[in-house]
């Protein structure tokens, strides 16, 4: 008997790249990140994390410090929670919170989100904040890691191991754990009725399912792929929460593929960067806030008017969606508030393609480490 795969190779379960395999088991991730903290009374249990409602009145704000995509699950983190729980959140990369003489005391909750919980700049942040005074609370992945060891309190993420150095379902995971929090939160401050409460882990709880139907449809993100692969420069834009997930889109796509990508809040464009705007420039707009609708509405025809090519991200049965001669990726119909966990998944796949079909290292992009360990 020869055997003609590697150890790796098994342990991609027949994927051809890691990245492709953690991208297809985020349905399960989610799953279980929601199982261990969803009580069988249907209420979230926050069991060996301390977080009292007479803590909460204790503090007057929340700092969460990452870097990289554990940043961008912050940011969304940061609109979960100040909806949800009504408290003021910052959130910082961590290689600048160290350096800046942060506001932080014994009335921080210090928030730090890392996949492997090695990455020093957040470890460092943490300490900074710890030796402060702040109550420090760690989203973190890896069991045992420097940053979950060094927290008060930890909420693992359960995504399981990651291996290639695109997160992919570390960041949905987070995004869980950021959601579950600001709704115990909210609970506990009593900004929130009974009512929403539910209807959002309802909706949480939906999500590997809708997740798994975005997966089902992946020909679709290929064969978009095998269009713009070539490209030089791919936008990404977005509102409100939108905005915090074109960030971890454009990171996703320029870190596997090499495509000079940026992302920026729609409302911006008008400021300065609209001028880059002209026929073959691409734009992938994300429009999934109901809210928001014609706002991004306005933004999208504002792009067109400049002949760019818009792609815009929404929702099935959206105002966008129903645009003629507009290319659309549709996510299955949900809350705006969850809607980074379905926004991103299409993304992932995007980046993965088109670094594909780029013929790129995507486990192992050129210049990255799966964990930063140095300054
Ligand atoms: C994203 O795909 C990268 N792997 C990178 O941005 C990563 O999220 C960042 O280095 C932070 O890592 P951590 O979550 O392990 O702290």
């Amino acid at each position: 008997l020869k055997v003609t795969w590697s150890q790796e190779d098994a342990e991609k379960g027949g994927y051809q790249h890691f990245m492709m395999k953690e991208i297809n088991e985020q349905p399960k991730a989610i799953r279980e990140t929601l199982q261990r903290r969803i009580g069988k009374d249907g209420k979230i249990k926050l069991d060996g994390i301390s977080l009292t409602r007479e803590d909460l009145e204790k503090f007057d704000k929340i700092s969460i410090v990452a870097c990289g995509t554990a940043y961008h699950a912050g940011l969304v983190g940061k609109y979960a929670i100040e909806k949800m729980a009504r408290m003021p959140v910052e959130v910082d990369v961590a290689s600048e919170f160290r350096y800046r003489d942060p506001f932080v005391d014994e009335k921080t909750l210090f928030i730090a989100i890392s996949q492997s919980g090695e990455t020093l700049d957040t470890l460092m942040s943490l300490r900074e904040a710890k030796s402060k005074g702040a109550r420090v609370l760690s989203v973190v992945n890896v069991v045992g890691s420097s940053v979950a060891r060094e927290s008060d309190d930890v909420f693992y993420t359960w995504a399981g191991p990651e291996i290639a150095v695109a997160s992919t379902k570390a960041y949905t995971t987070q995004l869980v754990c950021m959601y579950l929090l600001a709704l115990y939160m909210g609970d506990l401050r009593g900004t929130i009725t009974e009512d929403y409460y539910k209807q959002v882990l309802k909706e949480l709880k939906a999500t590997p399912k809708k997740v798994q139907r975005i997966l089902d449809k992946a020909e679709d993100i290929e064969e978009l792929a095998k269009n713009l692969y070539n490209r030089d420069q791919i936008f990404f834009i977005g509102r409100g929460i939108d905005s915090a997930v074109a960030y971890e889109c454009s990171l996703k796509l320029k870190e596997v593929s090499y495509i000079n990508s940026f992302a920026i809040a729609a409302g911006e464009l008008k400021h300065g960067t609209i001028a880059l705007m002209e026929p073959e420039t691409i734009v992938i707009a994300l429009a999934t806030q109901d809210f928001l609708m014609e706002k991004m509405y306005s933004n999208i025809e504002e792009i067109r008017a400049r002949r760019a090519h818009v792609i815009a991200v929404t929702k099935e049965g959206s105002q966008i969606s129903k645009i003629k001669s507009l290319e659309v990726i549709r996510i299955p119909k949900c809350m705006d508030e969850v809607s980074p966990i379905l926004t991103i998944v299409p993304m992932q796949l995007f980046a993965y393609y088109v670094a594909r079909e780029r013929g790129e290292n995507i486990d192992k992009p050129r210049n990255l480490a799966k964990s930063v360990t140095v300054e």
